[in-house]
């Protein structure tokens, strides 16, 4: 065969492996994924984009050295490929390498400027790189009663402060993408004072141990009616903007049907149809937690966007020892998985929330649009402890 044919052949083949990487990947068998993309790399060597694949897929593998290596293989071959930069980025933030990820984002973007995500996404980075590491010297948490939690700098004004943020950015950012952070929204002292409620039994209804692998592994508790005020006043902040946000989903995918501009009206509907028990949760994981990849599907009445808070510190990686956890990211992705489906991991730290689509999430496909399954959880914590405050808008039954 003479060399051209044979290169030809050979990019065929790679091509085909790197389908049959992705196919196993959207199974969730990432070993077998591994293997085929290493096969696909090796098979054609010079080609970027299986580079890239391969930094992908040993990065879902959480192999980030290896993943680093094979992304670096890929700019070493197309030096203007925006995509690894981008990939190399939410690895080095998911590493807390904030300033790497910066100037990694900052190349994608220069790269490909068209490209409205990596755009967005460079915003996130600057946020969360301008606010932290900025951990330390938290008071202790003591037990503390859940209606004694006093923040009087964020938490009597969540209303006002909330209507400071570009909600139209922030609406487009999760109508495109199904997720949103926002950093720094509840404060050291209010998060320290929650942390602070997860070992008084009297609070809580329910308790939740993850201990297998389908599952996650960490604690959860659902808050006993009356919440503590200060989680009420923080959903009820929200609500009103996340229903906007709804209501315009409800009207592109052409549904009849609003959400109240209140908490209270939902709240009503939600009661109407006997889901009268408290939905927040108070999550904690230790060094060796997670929360596997999963929809929220409970309730015939439901809210499709939820609100998430960590509450703990993320540890500086240049000072590992201030005490805060490591890993820990919020993950977001389609479901199934596939080469071009959408995922994003948000390294989120103290006082951090994230808006995200519990159940699907909004695509346009040739002017029409419809629903995408999302699934959402948290990547391994390797270190510390993270606790969380999950709020889902509407009530169980
Ligand atoms: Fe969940």
């Amino acid at each position: 065969m003479n060399p051209k044919k044979l290169k030809e052949k050979e990019r065929r083949r790679a091509r085909v492996l790197a389908e049959q990487a992705w196919e196993a990947a959207s199974q969730g068998n990432l070993d077998l994924a591994e293997k085929i993309i290493r096969r696909a790399v090796s098979t054609q060597e010079d080609n970027p984009v299986l580079w890239n694949d391969q930094g992908e897929i040993l990065s879902l593998r959480l192999k980030d050295s290896e993943a680093a290596r094979s992304f670096a293989a890929a700019l070493s071959l197309a030096p203007t490929f925006a995509d690894p930069y981008a990939r190399l980025a939410s690895l080095r933030l998911r590493q807390g390498r904030f300033e790497e990820a910066l100037g990694l984002q900052t190349q994608a973007v220069k790269y490909a400027p068209e490209n409205a995500s990596y755009a967005e996404r460079l915003l996130e980075y600057q946020a969360l790189a301008g606010r932290l590491p900025s951990h330390d010297n938290l008071p202790a948490a003591d037990a503390v009663e859940p209606n004694e939690i006093s923040s009087p700098e964020s938490e009597d004004d969540w209303p006002q402060r909330l209507e400071t943020l570009d909600w139209h950015a922030l609406a487009n950012r999760l109508t495109r993408d199904g997720c949103a952070a926002i950093a720094g929204i509840v404060d050291a002292p209010t998060c320290d004072g929650l942390c602070g409620l997860f070992d008084d039994d009297r609070l809580f209804s329910k308790t939740v141990v993850m201990d297998r692998p389908e599952f996650g592994q960490g604690t959860y508790r659902y808050f006993a009616a009356p919440i503590p005020n200060v989680v009420d006043r923080l959903r009820r902040a929200f609500y009103p903007h996340v229903a906007r946000i709804a209501n315009d989903w409800q009207q592109l995918l052409g549904e009849s049907e609003r959400f109240p501009e209140e908490w209270d009206r939902f709240r009503d509907r939600c009661h109407d149809a006997g889901q009268t028990m408290p939905t927040p949760i108070l999550l904690k994981y230790g060094a060796g937690g997670f929360n596997a990849l999963h929809r929220d599907l409970r309730g015939a009445v439901f809210f499709p966007i939820q609100l998430a808070v960590v509450l703990s510190p993320r540890a500086d990686s240049e000072n590992a020892d201030t005490g805060g956890f490591q890993g820990g990211e919020f993950l977001f992705c389609d479901s199934p998985q596939g080469r071009k489906s959408h995922r994003r991991e948000l390294a989120l730290g103290l006082g951090d929330a994230v808006l995200f689509c519990t159940r699907d999430r909004l695509v346009r496909t040739g002017g029409v649009v419809g629903l995408q399954s999302v699934k959402h959880g948290a990547s391994l914590i390797t270190a510390g402890t993270r606790f969380v405050l999950g709020v889902p808008f509407h009530e169980y039954r």
